[in-house]
C-alpha cells in the first residue's frame, strides 16, 4: 500500500517529467510573453469602429458621399500622410493655424467645421481610429 501511494510522487520527479512539466511552464510563459508584447503594440480596430459609430459617424459617412465632414472613404490614401491624420485627429484647428495647404482647402467655405474631441487626445484611441480608417478603401 506504501508503494503505491509513493509511485505517483515518485514518478512526478522522474527526470523526464521534470523536464515536460518545466517545458509546458517555459512555453506557457513564452506564450504569454507574446501576447503581452503584441497586445501593447496592436492597433484595436474594435475600438476605432466603436470610437467612428458613437462619435464621428455624425458628421461623416464611411463612403464618398458628404454629410457635415467629407465621406471617409479612401481618406487614408488621399490625406497628405498617416501622421498628418493623426494630427488632424487630435487638434484640427491647429493643423489650420500651422498653414497646411491641404488641411486649408479642406476648410474652405465651411460653416461647420471639425472641433477638437476629447476622445481624441488620446493617442492609442487615435491609432486604433486610424486603424479602423485604413478598412474604408
Ligand atoms: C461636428 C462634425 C465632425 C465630427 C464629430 C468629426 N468630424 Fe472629421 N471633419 C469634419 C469636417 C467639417 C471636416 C472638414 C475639415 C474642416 O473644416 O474641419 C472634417 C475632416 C476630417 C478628416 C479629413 C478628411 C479628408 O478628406 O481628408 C478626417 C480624416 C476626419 N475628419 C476624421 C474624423 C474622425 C475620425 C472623427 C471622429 C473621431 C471625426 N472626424 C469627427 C467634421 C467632423
Amino acid at each position: 500500500m506504501a508503494d503505491m501511494k509513493s509511485l505517483p510522487v515518485r514518478t512526478l520527479l522522474t527526470p523526464h517529467f521534470m523536464w515536460k512539466r518545466t517545458r509546458f511552464w517555459t512555453m506557457v510563459g513564452v506564450a504569454g510573453l507574446f501576447v503581452g508584447v503584441s497586445g501593447g503594440a496592436c492597433a484595436d480596430t474594435e475600438n476605432g469602429a466603436m470610437i467612428f459609430a458613437n462619435i464621428c459617424s455624425s458628421c461623416h459617412s464611411i463612403d464618398k458621399s458628404n454629410g457635415i465632414g467629407p465621406g471617409l472613404q479612401g481618406v487614408i490614401s488621399r490625406a497628405p500622410s498617416l501622421e498628418w491624420i493623426d494630427k488632424w485627429l487630435h487638434d484640427p484647428d491647429k493643423v489650420i493655424e500651422s498653414g497646411d495647404a491641404y488641411a486649408k482647402k479642406l476648410r474652405e467655405g465651411r460653416i461647420i467645421t471639425m472641433p477638437t474631441l476629447k476622445v481624441m487626445q488620446d493617442a492609442a484611441n487615435r491609432q486604433d481610429v486610424i486603424e479602423y480608417l485604413k478598412t474604408l478603401k
